[in-house]
């Protein structure tokens, strides 16, 4: 192992006394690194338009997982059953987990949480459209474990292997958990199919709300995306927005059937040439109405984010407060 670091240090030549290294220099050491397929790590050299997109997609996928907590909290208090309760008590304090992990991977590149959550609060940051839809019964949570975490897992799979090693290494973790709740939810809906008819009916319903907002998670069609070209150059994006997509309807469609629903969408059928399911035109309006803060319950998101911080105000200054006295028992010799 040591000698491998050794060759691979010298590989690099990071010999040379920075004062030697121009720019040039150090883009095309980050651009060899990319090539490789090694891992950026905080304190490398990185351009800055690499830093600014990743900053920002950091800053969205740690805000989608904090707003994320916010349509399922809504049932903790009404879920049917002592287990329930507890299975997405679970989930929803992994998604606070998420968020965490993923501010603190934000820092690494030299901005503030603070300024990341102030620029949420101020609605000049983005967070992922799904969030922006009511959960109405409870087959909603089981929806979005199935369709809403299992579209993340899609999206989020490859990221474990994305260029910036703690934005990978966060993914890793997230992933493990992804799948629980994907699974938890899936399970909830096989218990409710196997009860009354007033059950499955509410699933089917559930499922007939979720299903395009659970596709436009992945983003515009490649054509329309504009930030692909960059993200995938470096290493950040693996895999085009229509080529997750169709994985993740080719691999839902089947559990679908298993679960005993439909999706309400009259064009998909399976196409034998291409060995994948065909779908529908997606509604790009709806997408674009509901990013830019018209959806069913952006402002209420956004509210019940700002009112979670004001009244957290008290714990983050106690814990300042707290910090200050033990430094300064610490440099009293206590
Ligand atoms: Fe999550
Ligand atoms: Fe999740």
């Amino acid at each position: 192992m040591y000698t491998q670091a050794m060759d691979i240090a010298a590989a690099r030549g990071e010999d040379p006394a920075p004062g030697q290294v121009t720019d040039a220099g150090y883009q095309a050491e980050f651009d060899a690194k990319i090539d490789r397929g090694d891992f950026i790590e905080p304190k490398d050299w990185m351009p800055e338009a690499y830093r600014r997109t990743l900053v920002r997609q950091i800053s969205q996928h740690a805000h989608s997982e904090i707003v994320g907590m916010l349509p399922e909290g809504n049932w903790i208090g009404r879920a049917p059953t002592l287990e329930r309760k507890a299975i997405l008590l679970a989930k929803v304090q992994d998604e606070g987990g998420h968020g965490l992990y993923l501010y603190a991977a934000a820092e690494t590149l030299g901005v503030s949480r603070d300024t990341l959550v102030e620029a949420l609060h101020a609605g000049r940051a983005k967070y992922s459209s799904i969030f922006n839809y009511p959960t109405l019964t409870w087959a909603d949570v089981g929806v979005i474990g199935w369709l809403v975490d299992g579209a993340a897992i899609m999206n989020q799979i490859p990221l474990c292997r994305c260029s910036y090693g703690p934005y990978a290494r966060a993914m890793i973790r997230v992933c493990r958990e992804e799948s629980f709740h994907q699974r938890q939810g899936y399970d909830l809906l096989l218990a409710m199919m196997s009860g009354t008819a007033a059950q499955r009916d509410m699933v089917q319903d559930a499922v007939n709300r979720w299903w395009w907002p659970a596709l436009m998670m992945f983003g515009p069609h490649d054509a329309q995306s504009l930030n692909s070209g960059d993200s995938t150059r470096w290493g950040i994006k693996r895999i085009t927005n229509d080529e997750l997509r169709q994985k993740f309807v080719d691999a839902t469609i089947p559990q679908a059937k298993l679960l005993g629903v439909t999706v309400p969408d009259p064009d998909l059928r399976w196409n034998e040439a291409r060995g994948a399911h065909d779908v529908g035109a997606i509604d790009w309006d709806e997408f674009w109405s509901v990013v830019n803060g018209n959806g069913p319950c952006n402002q209420e998101r956004l509210a019940a984010r700002i009112r979670a911080w004001e009244e957290g105000a008290w714990v983050r200054e106690a814990a300042m407060a707290h910090a200050a006295k033990s430094e300064a028992r610490a440099a009293g010799g206590r």
